[in-house]
């Protein structure tokens, strides 16, 4: 892991609660930052490189964010991360696994290369991860996980298989892990969008973006406000009695 581009700010000495965001820099991750900052939390979030966003928040904000450049494809790497927001923040109350990446691609033609990169980055690197924030959160008495899969992981869709098993690798992963940690006091979830604008729908052509909204009950793609929403309550204490499921949030395109 880089972190020579850490943002700068003093160690807080405070008892607002930590969350930590994977690829808080743009789309849903970027929502949740700047929402999570609004309600009062600390933030950390780290993703591959600096932007305006994670730049301007971290020189406006050194007492509440931190980011540093980590890599999912260097999953051992996100332990070294962990490490830098207990020593900077001194508790972690809230991991949302956000980042992910999606490749399409027809599967016989996939090259084992490109397959094995699409599981580390959105399978084993969450769960590395969730290791490494999961210890931290038994010291503080609890706090909850949520990963954020995708309708790929329920419904069956071409040109997605890798990423599909992954994202359908976190939920049964969520299952699992919300049965070791509940009495940890943790509580893990699987929020399930269907599509929303962000950049990684940006390239979803005009045909396919018009076929997904005639098949989506509510006609449209989703915003990353309304999957915000939803990552929200499941991190809030309206959804305290709430562990081990997976939420579908799609406009109702899997119904
Ligand atoms: N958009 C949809 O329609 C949709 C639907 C279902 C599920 N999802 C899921 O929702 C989550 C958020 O999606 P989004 O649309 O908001 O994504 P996005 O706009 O593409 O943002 C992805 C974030 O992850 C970071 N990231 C990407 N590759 C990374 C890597 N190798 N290492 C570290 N960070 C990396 C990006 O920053 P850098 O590029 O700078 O690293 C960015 O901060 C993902 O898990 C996705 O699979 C999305």
């Amino acid at each position: 892991m880089t972190t020579a581009q850490e943002s700068t700010g003093e160690t807080a000495a405070d008892d607002r609660k930590v969350a930590v965001i994977s690829g808080g820099s743009k789309g849903l991750g970027r929502a949740l930052v700047e929402r999570l900052l609004e309600e009062g939390w600390r933030v950390a979030t780290f993703c591959r490189a600096q932007n305006d966003f994670t730049r301007t928040i971290a020189e406006d904000r050194p007492d509440a964010f931190f980011w540093a450049a980590a890599d999912l494809g260097e999953p051992q790497s996100l332990r070294t991360f962990a490490r830098s927001v207990t020593e900077r923040f001194g508790r972690i109350d809230l991991l949302v696994n956000n980042a992910g990446v999606l490749h399409q691609e027809l599967f016989l033609t996939t090259a084992p290369k490109q397959i094995d990169a699409l599981i580390t980055k959105n399978l084993t690197a969450p769960i590395m991860l969730t290791q490494a924030c999961a210890r931290v959160m038994t010291r503080g008495g609890g706090g909850t996980v949520v990963n954020i899969s995708s309708i790929n992981a329920i419904r069956g869709y071409r040109g997605v298989t890798a990423y599909a098993a992954a994202k359908a690798g976190l939920d049964g992963f969520t299952r699992s892990l919300a049965r070791e940690l509940g009495a940890f006091n943790i509580r893990v979830n699987s929020l399930v969008p269907g599509f929303f604008d962000s950049d990684m729908t940006a390239e979803v052509t005009s045909t396919n973006r018009e076929r997904i909204q005639r098949r989506t009950p509510l006609g449209r793609l989703g915003n990353v406000d309304e999957i915000a929403d939803a990552v929200l309550f499941l991190t809030s204490s309206r959804s305290s009695f709430v562990t081990g499921q997976s939420l579908v949030i799609d406009g109702g395109i899997t119904c």
